[in-house]
């Protein structure tokens, strides 16, 4: 369950989500459309606490948030709780697709390995990404290097 309430922020002096309300129920798939720069990504990151908002609140997975810098320990419940995948890759670049996604699981739940594997195994096949598992993160940027300015 996802309840956000008059949620506003500001992004460099400019108000970028002014009073946003929305509901998504537990299972229920949702989509946000706008253009770019119509502060998608903003809003998503205030849901998971990487960005703060200046008035409203968010309850996200049983946790709740208000407006202004969030306690050091809420933040950290809800990033065991609450995933999000960013536009850019952001990998490690010495490890693996599927270590990356075996990462935090591990250091944060203290997943064992093979746990962590299973799950990252699952995860990936439902994405489509399986096929990529053992791939290096640089991989697609060596081989452009390779064959030349010309490949796209
Ligand atoms: N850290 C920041 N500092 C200054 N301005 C920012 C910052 N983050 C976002 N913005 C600005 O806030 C607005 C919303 O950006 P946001 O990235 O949320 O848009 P978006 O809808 O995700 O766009 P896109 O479809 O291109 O991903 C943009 O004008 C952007 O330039
Ligand atoms: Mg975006």
């Amino acid at each position: 369950m996802i309840a956000v309430e008059s949620l506003s922020a500001e992004r460099g002096g400019t108000r970028v989500l002014s009073d946003v309300s929305l509901a998504v129920a537990a299972g229920e798939v949702a989509v946000v459309v706008g253009p770019s720069g119509g502060g998608k990504s903003t809003l998503l990151r205030c849901l998971c606490g990487l960005d703060p908002f200046s008035t409203g609140a968010v309850a996200i997975a049983g946790h709740r948030m208000t407006a202004g810098p969030q306690p050091a320990p809420l933040l950290e419940r809800i990033r065991r709780d609450v995933g999000l995948v960013f536009q850019q890759f952001h990998l490690f670049p010495h490890l693996t697709a599927i270590d990356n996604v075996m990462l935090a699981p591990r250091v944060v739940l203290g997943l064992r390995a093979e746990t962590a594997r299973t799950r990252a195994t699952h995860l990936l096949e439902r994405v489509g990404l399986a096929r990529f598992a053992t791939a290096w993160p640089a991989l697609r940027e060596r081989l452009l290097g390779e064959s030349g300015a010309a490949a796209s």
